[in-house]
């Protein structure tokens, strides 16, 4: 069997993305394992899905931190310590600054729920249906020092339905999360991606 990629996953809910990962790392379509899951957030429901899967979930609460930058140098070395290649922003409320960055280069994806560059930021979903979108999505892309505009790796669209909620559109575009997210962390973990630039390249497969 191959190597599997040590994935590290940050989460501050629900966890319905990190179940996707450990859903398709169990059933072997993702040749990666989810070595730990840190959440700021002691009850989110993503530490309960790890802990569920026998899988490390660490609560580091930002609170005791005197910088964004203690924070982020404590996530490092948690990271670390499960040895981490690539970590995983699935719903994790926190910005993140170059000293995390840094140390994991053009090795942190995202997900979002849109189709960047629209709509970056919070509430996604709400600004789509508010600007009066017809198509709407979600994008994995690395993280780079903005907010939402680093390099795309993939996107899918879903059709915003007249007379949509914000949370049916939501859900909508989650189902199409749980198949991007898995899909962007496979061809990491597979070699095929490379950053050029503001282009994520992807090579076809071996
Ligand atoms: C998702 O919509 C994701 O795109 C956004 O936060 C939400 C997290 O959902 N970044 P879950 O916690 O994975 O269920």
């Amino acid at each position: 069997m191959n190597r599997l990629l040590s994935l590290g996953v940050l989460a501050s809910g629900n966890g319905s993305n990190l179940q996707s990962l450990i859903d398709r790392s169990i059933d072997g379509t993702l040749p990666a394992k989810v070595a730990c899951v840190i959440s700021n957030n002691a009850t989110a429901f993503a530490l309960e899905r790890a802990r569920r899967h026998g899988i490390p979930a660490l609560h580091l609460d930002h609170r005791l931190f005197s910088s964004r930058e203690a924070y982020d140098e404590a996530l490092i070395d948690a990271l670390r310590e499960y040895g981490v290649e690539l970590v995983a922003l699935a719903g994790f409320m926190r910005i993140i600054t170059p000293v995390l960055i840094d140390a994991f280069p053009n090795a942190i994806m995202n997900i979002h729920p849109a189709l960047l560059p629209s709509f970056p930021g919070l509430h996604a979903q709400r600004q789509a249906l508010r600007h009066g979108v017809k198509i709407a999505g979600c994008t994995v892309h690395f993280v780079d020092r903005g907010t939402d505009t680093g390099p795309i790796i993939c996107q899918a669209a879903v059709p915003v339905m007249e007379g949509d909620t914000e949370d049916a559109l939501s859900a909508r575009i989650l189902v199409e999360e749980h198949l991007c997210y898995p899909m962007a962390v496979r061809l990491f973990a597979e070699g095929r991606l490379t950053v050029s630039g503001r282009k994520v390249i992807i090579a076809p497969e071996k």
